[in-house]
C-alpha cells in the first residue's frame, strides 16, 4: 500500500502516520521529519532548508523530489509506505507519479485531513515535541507527566521553530495557495478520500482504518 496523507499543517496527520506505521509496518516518509534532521545534523541541505522552514515557505522542489526518490528506493519501502508532507504542490505530484512510474508503482489512496484555519492555529500553538524521540504531545488535549518532559524517554520537550504565531499563519497561507490544488489533481485520479479531522485522534484513527478498508 503507497498511501498519502493530505492535509493543513496541524491537522493530525504526523500523529496518524507514526499510529498507521506502528500498525501495518509501513514506513512514514514525512519531508518535514527529514528536513529537521538535516538541520540538527548541521548539513548543507539543511542549512538551506532552514531558511524556507523558518519563513514558512516550501523548500524547492528538487531538493525535497531528491530526497523522496532516494528514500523510496530502500528496501523497508518495498511492500509500502506511508507519505506524509510530500507531495506539496502539483509539479512534486506530478514527479511522485512519474518516480513510481519508474519502479513500477503508483500511489493507492489519498487521505484528506478535513479541519478549519481557527482549530489549526489552537492546535499548533500548543504542540510540543520531544527533542530525543519525537513523541508528540499539547499543552491543552496530550499533556505530559511532567511538565515540559517527555513520558515516553524523559527528553526535552520543545516548540518547533515554526509553530509561532505569525508562521503558522504563512504556512496555512502556503497550504491554501499551493498544496489544495492537489485535492482536485487526486480527485480527478480517483484516488481521494475525505474524513473530518477535527475529533479525536482516536476516532480519527478509526476512520482512517475504515477508509482503508
Ligand atoms: P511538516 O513537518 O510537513 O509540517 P506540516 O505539514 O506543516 O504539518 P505538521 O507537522 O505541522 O502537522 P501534522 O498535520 O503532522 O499534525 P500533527 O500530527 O503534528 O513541514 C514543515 C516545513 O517543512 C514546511 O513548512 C516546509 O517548509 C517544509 N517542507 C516539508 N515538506 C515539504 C515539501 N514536500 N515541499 C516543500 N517544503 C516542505 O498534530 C499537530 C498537533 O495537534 C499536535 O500537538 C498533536 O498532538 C495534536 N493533534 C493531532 N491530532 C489531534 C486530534 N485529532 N485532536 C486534537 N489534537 C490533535
Amino acid at each position: 500500500m503507497i498511501l498519502l496523507l493530505l492535509g493543513p499543517p496541524g491537522s493530525g496527520k504526523g500523529t496518524q502516520a507514526k499510529k498507521l506505521s506502528a500498525e501495518h509496518g509501513w514506513p512514514q516518509l514525512s519531508t518535514g521529519d527529514m528536513l529537521r534532521s538535516a538541520i540538527a545534523r548541521g548539513t548543507s541541505l539543511g542549512e538551506r532548508a532552514k531558511t524556507y522552514m523558518d519563513q514558512g515557505a516550501l523548500v524547492p522542489d528538487e531538493v525535497v523530489i531528491g530526497l523522496i526518490e532516494e528514500r523510496i528506493k530502500e528496501k523497508d519501502c518495498t511492500q509500502g509506505f506511508i507519505l506524509d508532507g510530500f507531495p506539496r504542490n502539483v509539479a512534486q505530484a506530478e514527479e511522485l507519479d512519474r518516480m513510481l512510474g519508474r519502479q513500477g508503482r503508483r500511489l493507492d489512496q489519498v487521505v484528506l485531513f478535513e479541519i478549519s484555519d481557527p482549530e489549526l492555529i489552537e492546535r499548533l500553538s500548543g504542540r510540543r515535541t520531544c527533542e530525543k524521540c519525537s513523541s508528540m504531545y499539547h499543552l491543552l488535549h496530550s499533556m505530559p507527566r511532567q511538565d515540559q518532559v517527555c513520558d515516553q524517554c524523559h527528553g526535552r520537550l520543545l516548540q518547533r521553530s515554526d509553530d509561532q504565531p505569525d508562521v503558522i499563519r504563512r504556512r496555512l497561507g502556503v497550504y491554501h495557495q499551493q498544496t489544495e490544488p492537489l485535492v482536485g489533481f487526486y480527485r480527478g485520479q480517483k484516488k481521494l478520500v475525505s474524513l473530518d479531522a477535527r475529533v479525536s485522534p482516536s476516532a480519527v484513527a478509526e476512520a482512517l482504518n475504515q477508509s482503508l478498508n
